[in-house]
């Protein structure tokens, strides 16, 4: 038995509803085919977006999507992707195979107006310049005469877009130049300072952060170019990668479905480390900007893991379970808890990619066990995180021991209180004993997906995961009882 306490009295800050963001790179099939199939497809679309793709991110009501990278925004170069001429280049990165920048800007731009999401603009600084930057915002967002401005005209559009956030350089550590910190920050003082406003829209400056556990990084940066920025990056993949002693060397990724219980207990433990590496980062940036001004932007967060059989290994396609949607809910959960720092989060990727929430074939789609946790944890978005533990005891295996349950909650502007339950194990259900307080409530709305921990939703077959929609509880005086399956991410609305 567990006990849970919500309490409806204690508030915190707002929870950011960009903590729910997305992540698309010109990386396999993940704008290809997975979003963009262009116009004289006969996949049904609307100026070259898939229909059914974008009436699924409507639905979750994606809030906020960065583009074009990744390690691919580090070689992009944006005038490639505009206008009438299109240059066919490589994708040296991922795969080799050719982009013909038939998505571009305006493309990309149309997307997010299809969808109603903000865009997050990733600009190129391994191999970009200030000047190529700058001159990419102005096309943008000028709304006046200038070379930019009237080169967006001539290429359809009059208005300007309105872009908030700016992210100035990708993994500089790795892939984005293989920089120092020091030299890091002096390069992004000199590419911010080029990036101007134009209009009323003041925009928000994303530097480069660490690469997971590299607090070094985030000191320098903190110390260097802190006051300059609005918002610092941080990295994180969950990979249940093992020692092998058969090959005697560290297997990174493992194959996305058909995994052991060792397998998965040791994901989860990789997936709640995350909380541990946003505390440290807060501490660090804490002796910098007590004020915390400056956001956490985790904007590349999610499963790695084996690429599926038969497909490009470049085009990290894998697979996702309810092993994935486990990891997505405690996830969303410590950065909701997180909110006084973290404010932006984007899973990698939206589609066809690592932990994606949609995968296609051909015309087909799939909805994954991720997706529906997005679905599950959308009345989070902009609501204001209150308190809420449990009391339980741990699971998992010797190696690998985790809680049983994972919990956030939050009050919505409607008053209503919106509650994620994750239940861990992988197979036993949890019997939780949950305490009200602040508050009176008479009902709890129950919606949750389930599972074996390797069920998932493929082509052509019927889905083994959709979320259910249980009985309302009544709920007398301050507490009810709720039984919850193995394996499962629920979620509770009190009113
Ligand atoms: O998401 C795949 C890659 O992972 C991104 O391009 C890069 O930023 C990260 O290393």
């Amino acid at each position: 038995m567990a006990f849970v306490f919500i309490n409806a009295g204690r508030k915190y800050e707002q929870i950011n509803k960009n903590l729910y963001g997305h992540f698309a790179e010109h990386l396999g099939n993940g704008i290809y085919n997975g979003i963009f199939v262009g116009e004289d497809s006969p996949i049904p679309n609307t100026r070259g977006i898939r229909n059914d793709v974008a009436a699924a991110l409507r639905q979750i009501q994606v809030p906020t999507l960065r583009w074009p990278g990744g390690c691919f925004a580090e070689y992009y170069n944006w005038k490639d992707g505009v206008g009438a001429d299109r240059k066919r280049m490589v994708n040296a990165g991922w795969g080799g195979v050719v982009e013909d920048n038939s998505f571009g800007t305006h493309e990309f731009l149309d997307l997010c107006e299809q969808i109603g999401c903000a865009p997050y603009i990733a600009a190129n600084v391994g191999s970009g310049t200030p000047r190529e930057a700058s001159e990419w915002i102005e096309y943008m967002t000028f709304a006046g005469e200038s070379p930019m401005a009237d080169w967006r005209r001539q290429n359809g559009r009059d208005a300007p877009w309105d872009i908030e956030f700016i992210g100035i350089g990708n993994e500089n550590w790795g892939c984005g130049g293989n920089m120092r910190p020091e030299f890091y920050a002096d390069v992004y003082k000199q590419f911010e300072t080029y990036i101007r406003n134009y209009g009323e829209r003041k925009l928000f400056r994303v530097a480069c952060g660490a690469d997971g556990a590299d607090y070094e990084w985030t000191e320098t940066l903190m110390r260097m170019a802190g006051k300059r920025m609005d918002g610092l990056s941080l990295h994180y993949y969950t990979m249940p990668g093992y020692y092998s002693t058969d090959e005697y060397k560290w297997e990174r990724k493992t194959p996305a479905v058909g995994f052991d219980q060792a397998n998965y207990y040791r994901t989860l433990r990789r997936a709640l480390f995350i909380d541990e590496l946003i505390v440290r980062h807060k501490h660090v940036m804490d002796k910098y900007d007590p004020e915390r001004r400056v956001a956490i932007m985790l904007d590349e967060w999610g499963t790695w893991h084996e690429a599926e059989a038969g497909t490009n290994p470049a085009f990290l396609f894998q697979q996702n379970t309810m092993r994935d949607a486990v990891v997505a809910g405690v996830s969303l959960n410590i950065f909701n808890r997180h909110s006084d720092r973290v404010r932006m989060a984007n899973l990698a990727q939206m589609v066809n990619v690592l932990q994606a929430v949609i995968l296609t074939e051909g015309e087909q789609m799939v909805l994954t066990p991720t997706y529906h946790v997005f679905e599950l944890y959308k009345g989070h978005q902009d609501a204001t995180l209150i308190e809420s533990y449990v009391q339980q005891d741990l699971t998992g295996t010797e190696e690998a021991q985790v809680p049983t349950l994972h919990i956030s909650a939050s009050e919505r502007a409607d008053g209503k209180v919106h509650v994620t339950l994750v239940n861990l194990s992988a197979d036993a259900a949890q019997e939780a004993q949950v305490t009200l307080a602040g508050r009176a409530f008479t009902k709890a709305g129950v919606r949750s997906i389930s599972g074996d921990m390797n069920s998932h939703n493929a082509f052509g077959e019927a889905p083994q995961v959709e979320i259910r929609t249980l009985p309302d509880i009544d709920v007398q005086g301050n507490s009810f009882s709720l039984s919850l399956p193995a394996c499962c991410v629920a979620e509770l609305v009190l009113e």
